[in-house]
């Protein structure tokens, strides 16, 4: 099977919808590692209850960047991983990995990008004050949130929104459409070809 790395450093509702996907047989692939800077993250408990391997490591305990991401790219490729899946990775990576699996590396953020780029996007949307915002998920490249666009949803920013009540609804976006665009992955369906994206029918 096509061989998946998970990147996260929170919650893990994305990667648990990912595990479900795997579990329901529609995800085409097999989640070999979660990869996870935050040893107390919630995700790491998922992983264990779920059975995926964990690489586990805090970036203080290394140098640098390049440091503790050679060692991620060597446990990937013990692995033999063919794509990474940021699910709230919240990290830029460095060219240690974008050039190592370029093409192969997608992300998931809480806004329909350019919009809201970084950290906390739902509360920028709202502090904006747009009324449609949503879910992009996108290949990753050296900058942060910037890399070509895979798929983007809308979600409707309602009169009585706060921080807590969108995010519910962005969430289950996110759990919906992850496991689908890795699952056009796992089939083949994903060109690129310089800032250009083609998903095949
Ligand atoms: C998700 O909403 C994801 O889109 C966001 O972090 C959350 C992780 O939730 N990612 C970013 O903001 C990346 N810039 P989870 O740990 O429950 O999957």
């Amino acid at each position: 099977a096509y061989r998946i790395a998970v990147f996260a450093s929170g919650r893990g509702s994305n990667f648990q919808a990912l595990v479900d996907a795997q579990r329901a047989g529609v995800l085409g692939g097999d989640i070999c590692v979660l990869v996870c800077d935050k040893p107390q993250a919630p995700v790491v408990g998922l992983a264990q209850a779920a059975g995926v391997d964990t690489y586990v490591f805090q970036p203080k305990d290394y140098a640098s960047k390049e440091d503790y991401e050679r060692g991620v790219a060597a446990e990937l490729a013990r692995k033999g991983v063919q794509l990474i899946v940021l699910a709230g990775y919240m990290r830029l990576l460095s060219p240690v990995l974008v050039e190592a699996y370029s093409g192969k590396i997608i992300n998931i953020h809480p806004s329909l990008l350019p919009a809201f780029p970084g950290k906390d996007a739902i509360g920028q949307a709202l502090q904006y004050g747009v009324k449609v915002t949503g879910v992009t998920v996108h290949f990753v490249d050296g900058g942060m949130d910037t890399g070509p666009v895979i798929a983007q949803r809308a979600v409707e920013v309602l009169a009585g929104d706060d921080a807590e009540t969108l995010a519910q609804r962005i969430h289950a976006v996110e759990q919906k459409l992850y496991p689908e665009v890795v699952s056009w992955f796992t089939g083949g369906r994903v060109s690129l070809d310089g800032r250009k994206v083609t998903i095949v029918e």
